[in-house]
């Protein structure tokens, strides 16, 4: 039976590693701000960002929120952007996607401050990520790279394996587990005999958004199994992208949805905003 790797427990560290950070910055008078913005009535980003601002009132982070009309316009919403880049009370801005229709998300992404963009989208910090000298990592992957450090297991020199592309996990993701000297395969819908190239993973990143995609056939015995899914089943059960009843048989080690990487997630956009707040003051 694998070992679970709780995201509980290791984002719970993290945000405690944050939280007595940004008290003893304040006690020397600085404040740390976090900006969020959402767009429409999107249900799940109501529940994301409800708990973003939870975590920024357990670190002590103050965090301002911009709850848009769905009809805004991307003028609008790119001027909104424009005076919290000039807001020196604001070291992070997040724009909660996905956007309406009638907004370019990359344009607006590419408004926002590369010094105050805590989720690493813009593409000078992706570049940045490409060359192995960046300020802010994406959430998501730097999550599952603290979930994997917590395991014991060293990436370098390890058969890799990330199902999935997209630019803020799969590609990412692949990145980091390059410069741990990880030897990297990304998986994706074209990809051939998936079945056999998972098996020979010693790390599975699974981040398709399909339930139950990972099966134990996939799976090599004592592998270390995170997985980035965030489905609901038939009955409307949150779930992963992994069997996890199955896969946990053979796993070495695995993460739990709910419970694991989503908790990272958020408790890495802590970390990057106290980087922001700390660069901008020029902080070591
Ligand atoms: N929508 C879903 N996940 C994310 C995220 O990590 N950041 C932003 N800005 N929007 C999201």
């Amino acid at each position: 039976m694998a070992n679970i790797i709780s995201g509980k427990v290791v984002s719970a560290q993290v945000k405690d590693r944050v939280r007595q950070e940004t008290l003893a910055l304040k006690e020397q008078g600085v404040e740390i701000g976090l900006a969020v913005i959402i767009v429409g009535n999107n249900q799940a980003s109501r529940v994301y960002v409800d708990g973003k601002k939870r975590d920024c009132e357990e670190v002590g982070f103050v965090s301002r929120e911009y709850a848009l009309a769905e009809d805004t316009t991307q003028c609008e919403l790119i001027a909104l952007v424009e005076k919290l880049n000039a807001d020196d009370s604001i070291h992070g801005i997040l724009v909660q996607l996905p956007l309406p229709s009638q907004i370019d998300e990359k344009a607006v992404i590419n408004t926002i401050s590369p010094k105050k963009d805590v989720d690493a989208f813009h593409a000078e910090n992706v570049g940045n990520i490409m060359i192995g000298d960046y300020s802010f990592l994406p959430c998501t992957p730097a999550g599952v790279m603290e979930l994997i450090h917590s395991t014991g297991v060293d990436v370098c020199g390890k058969n890799c394996v990330v199902i999935g592309r997209s630019n803020i996990v799969g590609k990412p993701m692949a990145m980091l587990l390059l410069h741990e000297n990880g030897t990297v395969t990304i998986c994706h819908s074209k990809t051939q005999n998936l079945k056999d190239i998972c098996k020979n993973a010693d790390i599975l990143v699974a981040a398709v958004g399909r339930a139950k995609f990972v099966t134990v056939d996939m799976v090599k015995e004592g592998a270390v199994v995170i997985d980035v899914g965030m489905n609901r089943n038939e009955e409307g059960k949150l779930c992963g992208d992994v069997d996890f009843d199955e896969v946990s048989k053979v796993a070495g080690y695995i993460t739990p949805v709910p419970g694991g990487v989503g908790l990272m997630t958020r408790a890495m956009l802590m970390v990057n905003t106290l980087n922001a707040a700390k660069m901008f003051y020029n902080i070591k």
